[in-house]
């Protein structure tokens, strides 16, 4: 089976390497990979973000499997232009994924679906947004409704704050066409938990939580990054909040999409806000989440890229019914134990950061030890530094203390200058 992996960061590689160990044996390109999936795949050097040319080669390699990991390449049309010509791709189509690249979109949606979300107004000029904003007082959540780089949230503590992000949106364009329309929303208290799921238009099997570390600094201080480390299963989510989620949260989200006439295919990943028994549904993603990927796919116990093939063919019900699977079973879909990732950056990330720096020491893999890498490049025999976030050591355990021994192990052995990682990934998870 050839199969072709859409992106280069640390998930891709992830999915690369889940796929690498199916049943199915397949033979993997990635584009554009990293200095981490040559050891299971071929890497081609083709940017994400050239829809064209991603097109023009899976028509050249007659790929079987297309499998899209960012959101970028599917919210601009590649599993639409792809499937049109009769190839089989894991990814929503640019209508799916408006779900991640239309937060106004996005939170229409889940409130004609019934999906508990934070109150919130849609604006397209900014006196309207700032009356609201008077009305509603601070704290509050000013978001441009596009995708911008993941900065386009910002969390006002005053009116004055807020006043100043519609400013930046409206009139300064900070984020472009991203800001067009701006969502204004109640800002929500709790802890935030990753959950993902893979779909197959209504039918969709959950897969474990997990939880991101999204600032850059230690006590969740300083600026926002891409997350900066991940563990899995969180504390929060008891069985119960697990069975709203399958049994009535997802399955209005999924009929939702497909009432829009944009049924889901893909991983979807909704953001969770859980402040005690309860939670709200902050936004959706349509991908699987990135380190979160690096924390899930280590930790299925079935084969995921059987799954990722028959839901691209259309038939994950009936696999999941051989499987004996029922759709909340990601609850069990893992095996025994927990999961840590930690970030190892690149000195200044997420402001400016060096490229190039000769990277060394990455541990060997083992059986609860996994290195994956994101922003890293082979120039000649030397790793070198290539990106922000520049590679991930996962680790599994018995217990999530074992599961975050383990990832820190390994992750000191690792050299580069300027490194930086967070010390507390973790930390506030049960031992
Ligand atoms: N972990 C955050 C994201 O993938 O969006």
């Amino acid at each position: 089976m050839k199969i072709f992996i859409v992106g280069s960061g640390g998930r891709e590689h992830a999915i690369a390497w889940a796929c690498s160990r199916s049943k199915l044996k397949p033979n993997i390109t990635v584009a554009q990979g990293n200095g981490g999936t040559w050891q299971v795949a071929k890497n081609v050097d083709i940017p994400v973000d050239d829809i064209a040319q991603l097109e023009d080669y899976v028509r050249a390699e007659r790929f079987d499997l297309t499998i899209i990991g960012p959101e970028a390449p599917a919210i601009a049309g590649l599993a639409d232009r792809l499937t049109e010509r009769g190839f089989r791709v894991f990814g929503p189509s640019a209508n799916a994924a408006r779900i991640e690249g239309s937060k106004a979109f996005s939170k229409r949606l889940m409130v004609e679906a019934g999906v508990p979300t934070a109150q919130f107004e849609i604006f397209k000029d900014k006196p309207r947004a700032d009356d609201y904003i008077q009305l509603m007082r601070a704290p509050i959540v000013v978001k441009a409704s596009g995708i911008a780089a993941g900065k386009g949230a910002i969390v006002c503590k005053s009116v004055a704050e807020a006043l100043l992000a519609t400013k930046q949106i409206f009139d300064e364009r900070a984020f472009g066409s991203a800001g067009d329309e701006v969502v204004i929303e109640a800002f929500s208290k709790g802890r935030e938990v990753s959950m993902m799921a893979l779909v197959d238009g209504t039918d969709f099997l959950l897969l474990p939580s997990s939880r991101d570390h999204k600032r850059i600094f230690d006590g969740n201080r300083g600026l926002n990054t891409g997350g900066m480390g991940a563990y899995s299963p969180v504390e929060d989510i008891t069985a119960e909040m697990f069975q709203k989620l399958a049994e009535d949260v997802l399955p209005r989200l999924l009929k939702g999409l497909e009432n829009a006439g944009s049924p889901f295919r893909g991983a979807i990943y909704p953001g969770l806000m859980v402040d005690g028994d309860d939670f709200i549904v902050l936004e959706v993603n349509s991908r699987f989440g990135d380190p979160e990927a690096e924390v899930l796919l280590p930790m299925l116990n079935f084969d995921l890229l059987e799954a990722m093939a028959e839901i691209a063919e259309g038939s994950f019900s009936q696999w999941m019914k051989r499987g004996g699977m029922e759709p909340f079973d990601g609850l069990y879909a893992k095996k025994d134990g927990f999961s840590a990732t930690i970030v190892a950056a690149a000195p200044g990330y997420p402001g400016d950061y060096p490229k190039g720096a000769t990277i060394t020491g990455i541990p060997e893999e083992n059986d609860n030890l996994i290195p994956f890498h994101a922003g890293t490049k082979r120039v000649n025999s030397r790793l070198v530094t290539n990106g922000g976030r520049v590679l991930m050591i996962t680790g599994l355990g018995k217990t999530l203390h074992e599961a975050l021994d383990t990832a820190y192990d390994g992750i000191s052995q690792v050299k580069f200058e300027g490194i930086q990682f967070r010390k507390d990934i973790g930390k506030q998870g049960e031992y």
